[in-house]
């Protein structure tokens, strides 16, 4: 059994549907990347697994334990964690005030040298206040807040984005370290070659449909099947 078995997600805003019979599986270990246009329902899905959104249909299983349908803290507890698009840390709370207030509810946690091991330039700001950090530091932090609490899967939704590329390069290479050291990884991105530095395998979603399921490796050797998929 995989550790994460996602099967027929269908999700709506108001009357609007936007996932449609979403399945997919992440296996202990892996990194799976999720493509699309914009629009395409990638962080809607992430949403619908973190119960963020509630899927009106369709079932997340993770580690053998049915999630669909329960909040978002209770999901959290059961082992997921999901770092948003906006980051979303506490701008007048301190870096380590931010770990560690992350860290009090989470059953089993990570120790706060950890994350400054991972990301040491949050230790050199573990003082800083959240509104103080650059973006770059401030995704870190996102991120650091998220692993703290020892998730069996994190869903990192577009960490690179609006990043320079000397801090997008930083950021792949604690990814990479993450993924060595066997944290299981869902990552939506919009950077097709830093996504293809790190993923195992890839879907691609296009109008809330998965439309192809395939190794990273293939889309390496045949990036025809995204352009014709995305048009890029
Ligand atoms: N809170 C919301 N209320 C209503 N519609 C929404 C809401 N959030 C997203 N949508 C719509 O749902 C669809 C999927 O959005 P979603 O944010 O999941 O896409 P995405 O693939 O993450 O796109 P992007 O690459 O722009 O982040 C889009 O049509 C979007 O306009
Ligand atoms: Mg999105």
């Amino acid at each position: 059994m995989s550790l994460l078995e996602v099967r027929g997600l269908n999700s709506y805003y108001g009357d609007s549907h936007i996932l449609f019979d979403v399945g997919l599986h992440v296996e202990k270990n892996e990194v799976v990347a999720l493509l699309g246009r914009n629009g395409a329902g990638k962080s809607t899905t992430l949403k619908s697994l973190m119960g963020v959104v509630t899927p009106r249909t369709g079932s997340v299983v993770l580690d053998g334990v049915e999630l669909a349908g329960r909040k978002s803290h209770a999901i959290a507890r059961a082992g997921m964690q999901l770092v948003h698009e906006e980051r979303r840390i506490f701008a007048s709370l301190s870096v380590e005030e931010n770990l560690v207030l992350a860290s009090l509810t989470a059953p089993d946690r990570w120790p706060l040298e950890r994350v400054y091991a991972m990301f040491p330039r949050l230790k050199e700001r573990r003082e800083s206040r959240g509104t103080d950090l650059s973006g770059g530091e401030q995704q870190m932090l996102a991120i650091g807040r998220a692993l703290i609490r020892q998730p069996k899967i994190v869903l990192l939704d577009e960490p690179f984005e609006g990043l320079a590329p000397v801090i997008v390069r930083d950021l792949v290479d604690a990814c990479r370290e993450l993924a060595a050291a066997g944290q299981t990884i869902v990552l939506v991105e919009q950077n097709l070659a830093a996504t293809l530095a790190l993923a195992d395998r890839v879907y691609i979603l296009n109008n809330g449909h998965i439309v192809h399921e395939g190794s990273a490796e293939a889309i390496r050797r045949s990036p025809d099947i995204v352009e014709r998929h995305l048009g890029v």
